[in-house]
């Protein structure tokens, strides 16, 4: 039973004005690579298509791989009709988008290469480039540092007319360490306020609207605290296995590749405080704040609160999937994990207590990601002794797909007898708003050509993330798994997620303790 929640049309905000981004030349490191190909140019040309990026827009792409500007174009062409990511390509639209794009060779590595890029964004600006330039590092973050400092060795780092800003992609080192390594790099060549380090998450429209109906909303922040929520569980499900990201993912892992950075955004804009203001520091400070509040899961401790897992062969879509160490450029003995659950407590006043279960795994049986918080049942059962059980109230924000948010209340179902039922009230984007908005990259790139860094993560953030996370990496990597793989492709992972509750404690009263 579903009642519809309408929301304002979309057509009343639509009058406004689109924002523009300043004029610029975005130089990509990694241009050849998938990134490149499947989120940024697709997310490029939408904004293009609505007018978004300034007529002095450029993208200057570099690559190992040897192609002129003009197989540049029609790679990235071919890639953007095919990209779930672009609306509405068509032919006439990319012919003229096109135009803006140019490639250059060159190997990250050497250091003369750093003179000639110079040289060449110099040349454009004499035929009248904008001197503007946001340096996108699209590659393995081990590869970073070099790009950082050849940038600083020639200058290009700060501009003594127009801006020089830096997009950093995660995973943003791959422990505390290397992370604490990378930031002095980039602090040694660029201020703090031009480094965009860029989580696609906080793009994504759903994440975004957490701190609207967060804090633009006066029914749910009364609640929204220790006294009456019983817990949260932070799920973001995929079906998809490695695909083509084997030599990345066999030293990354579902835990840094996922709960290091998009499952902890998630906790923090759960989690935090209401911010003074919605400006880059305030938000961002409340952030950190929770990110330090999450209790450091020891090593002794790690067997208790963490659940890892590797996927075996299955059924996806029901068609056989091998298993992740049939996949090529797997080692077939491989003890990398692509499930991970992990349970946080964050010790503040609002929090104490009250658990918060993160999981995200591959070739798992559904795609999903959502948020789910479960308050606590009434203090008195006064239909308890009606034949039906009456359900806590739930509030699941969903991130995707199937955008929205449902809450979930007891009614009594109609009838001379009182029995309750549990319905929803259900806000679909699709259905509010007719479209789900921009894509994730498209606000990100959009915002880092604008100057606004409200939703990129800032360094102390991104240590106090590599903080929680490193110890349970230590852990893992002294304890081999003996059990690999443990659930089979297309299954629910190593233990559903209503058994891994009731290993941690079946009944509510254990979940607080
Ligand atoms: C990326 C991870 O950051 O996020 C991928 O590296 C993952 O492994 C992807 O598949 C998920 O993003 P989205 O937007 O599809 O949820």
């Amino acid at each position: 039973m579903s009642a519809i929640i309408q929301a304002s049309p979309l057509e009343k905000f639509s009058q406004e004005p689109l924002p523009t981004g300043d004029s610029c030349v975005l130089v990509i490191f990694g241009a050849s690579g998938d990134l490149t190909k499947r989120k940024l140019i697709p997310g490029l040309y939408n904004l293009a298509c609505v007018g978004c990026v300034n007529p002095e827009f450029e993208v200057l792409g570099i690559g190992r791989t040897p192609m002129s500007s003009e197989e540049f174009r029609k790679k990235t062409g071919e890639a953007a009709a095919q990209s779930k990511d672009t609306r509405d390509f068509s032919e006439s639209g990319w012919t003229d988008f096109e135009r803006r794009l140019h490639y250059m060779v060159g190997d990250i590595n050497d250091r003369k290469f750093y003179q000639q890029l110079r040289g060449r964004l110099e040349g454009m600006e004499k035929n009248g480039s904008s001197p503007n330039h946001l340096f996108y590092v699209s590659t393995p973050a081990s590869v970073a540092a070099p790009i950082i400092e050849g940038l600083g060795a020639v200058g290009l780092n700060r501009r003594d007319h127009g801006w020089a800003r830096i997009v950093l992609e995660k995973p943003f080192g791959r422990d505390l360490d290397s992370a604490k390594g990378l930031n002095e790099v980039v602090r040694e060549v660029f201020d703090e306020k031009a480094v965009y380090r860029i989580d696609h998450y906080l793009g994504k429209e759903t994440v975004q609207n957490i701190l609207v109906f967060r804090f633009s909303n006066s029914l749910f922040e009364p609640v929204w605290n220790r006294n009456y929520i019983d817990y949260v569980e932070i799920t973001a499900a995929e079906t998809v296995g490695v695909e083509n990201r084997a030599a990345f993912y066999e030293e990354t892992g579902a835990l840094r590749d996922m709960v290091a950075n998009h499952l902890l955004q998630l906790l923090a804009l759960t989690a935090m405080e209401p911010p003074v203001a919605f400006d880059a520091d305030s938000v961002r400070e409340q952030k950190v704040q929770v990110l330090r509040s999450i209790r450091p899961i020891s090593v002794e401790d790690v067997a208790r609160f963490t659940i890892r897992g590797q996927y075996g062969p299955g059924i996806i879509d029901g068609k056989r999937v091998p298993g992740y160490r049939q996949e090529p450029g797997v080692n077939p003995i491989s003890a990398t994990e692509t499930y991970a659950a992990v349970k946080f407590q964050i010790e503040n006043w609002r929090w104490a207590g009250v658990p918060f279960y993160i999981q995200t795994g591959k070739r798992l049986a559904r795609n999903l990601t959502e948020i789910r918080v479960h308050l606590k049942p009434t203090p008195q059962a006064l239909f308890a002794g009606t034949s039906s059980r009456i359900a806590p109230n739930v509030i699941t924000i969903r991130i995707q797909p199937d955008e929205g948010i449902e809450i979930a209340f007891d009614a009594k179902r109609p009838g001379t007898q009182l029995r309750t039922v549990t319905v929803q009230a259900n806000f679909c984007y699709q259905t509010s708003f007719g479209s789900k908005g921009p894509v994730a990259y498209e606000t990100l790139l959009l915002d880092s050509m604008r100057g606004d860094a409200t939703l990129f993560t800032r360094r102390d953030e991104v240590e106090a993330e590599w903080r929680i996370i490193t110890p349970i990496e230590e852990a893992w990597a002294q304890l081999a798994p003996s059990d690999f793989p443990n659930y089979a492709a297309g299954d629910e992972g190593p233990v559903s997620w209503n058994e891994l509750l009731e290993i941690r404690g079946s009944s509510t009263e254990q979940l607080l303790r």
